[in-house]
């Protein structure tokens, strides 16, 4: 039987509830489909940084590398460990060094789900940069403590770097509904963002069958509540990304709802499947945290996998279990009513 190797990473608060949920649908998949998972479980957290000093050993990294993909659950736990020191000891340095170039996030209106928009439908394919730009951590500290302190960090883009993203923007929007928006402020930014506008050109020229809009970031937001549904695949450079995708998320009803993928798409490294949302300390061991997003994103691992069978029956469970009016609102059901109803879909 073909067995895949995961590593998982619960991670912290919430991370672990919906790590689970998402395994067992995950698992339930397998049996199915007549697949199997073996899996590892990794403690590398905030609560192991606070025993060990670290997030995750030094050879964290070329642990994680022999694995056919990596499922994290959410890392942060500001009240005990800095956000600066927990997400640049575990979840950016494993985009980086996998060269996950790709952060793929679906935003779509679940059955039955209510968004805070009338719009009835919409499905949007957001694609965000993962790798560079202004995530890209080159810069520093000038003058530390004194009154003249400088702070310099600078977005960094590169010709590989724009050119893959968009590639793959343009490949996602040729097998889907062929509309590619391009969201940059080459209005106001003046080097880094007219050259992402250049290299989308000069690709779209390679695709005569995707239209192509340019959007500005401040125009992109207004149109994603006015008018989701004219928009199919959204490609975005990281930060630009990481908030569009937290307003994708709202539309589709909340964080709950919003699956990721880090996708290396030369396979030369595990991708790595997260839910969009983090650790949620407010709501973290009550049981109450929509574990939706995970199973999604367990399902886009699937996917990945090559096992587009289980990935799409996932996904039709999702739906069902929303379809009955279940997990459709925060507070209406536990973590585990919903696993369970989601489980229970897989096996009608
Ligand atoms: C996300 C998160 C991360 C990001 C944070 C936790 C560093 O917001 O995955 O969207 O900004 O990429
Ligand atoms: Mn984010």
């Amino acid at each position: 039987m073909k067995t895949y190797r995961l590593a998982l990473i619960p991670g912290d608060g919430i991370g672990s509830e919906v790590t689970d949920a998402a395994m067992m649908v995950t698992e339930a998949a397998a049996s199915r489909f007549g697949f199997a998972l073996a899996t590892e479980s990794f403690p590398w957290s905030c609560e192991y940084y606070l025993q060990t000093g670290v997030m995750m050993p030094e050879d964290g990294i070329e642990t994680l590398r022999d694995f056919d993909a990596i499922f994290l659950g959410a890392v942060g736990w500001p009240a005990t460990v800095p956000d600066s020191v927990s997400l640049h000891g575990l979840l950016l340095p494993i985009r980086k060094a996998f060269n996950q170039y790709a952060n793929i996030r679906p935003h779509r209106l679940l059955k039955s789900v209510e968004g805070p928009l009338k719009a009835d439908s919409f499905d949007i394919l957001c694609i965000r940069e993962n790798t560079e730009g202004e995530y890209s951590g080159a810069g520093g500290r000038v003058h530390r403590g004194n009154d003249n302190e400088v702070a310099v960090e600078t977005a960094v883009f590169t010709r590989a770097g724009v050119e893959r993203i968009l590639r793959y923007g343009f490949e996602q929007a040729k097998a889907r509904r062929k509309h590619l928006t391009s969201v940059t402020k080459s209005n106001a930014q003046k080097y880094s963002m007219v050259f992402w506008d250049e290299v989308t050109n000069e690709l779209a020229a390679e695709y005569p069958d995707v239209t192509v809009s340019h959007m500005h970031i401040d125009a992109m937001a207004a149109k994603m509540v006015m008018a989701p549904h004219d928009l199919d695949v959204v490609v975005a450079s990281n930060l630009f990304g990481d908030i569009l995708t937290d307003l994708g998320a709202a539309i589709q009803g909340g964080l709950g709802f919003a699956a990721s993928a880090n996708i290396n798409p030369d396979r030369s490294a595990p991708s790595m499947f997260e839910p969009v949302h983090g650790s949620a300390p407010d709501i973290a061991s009550k049981n109450i945290a929509n574990p939706i997003a995970a199973i999604w994103s367990g399902a886009q691992m699937l996917e990945h996998l090559g096992e587009t069978e289980a990935a799409a029956a996932v996904l039709v469970a999702i739906e069902a279990v929303t379809a009955q009016g279940i997990g459709i609102r925060p507070g209406l059901n536990t973590t585990d009513q919903i696993t369970a109803a989601v489980l229970a879909a897989m096996e009608a």
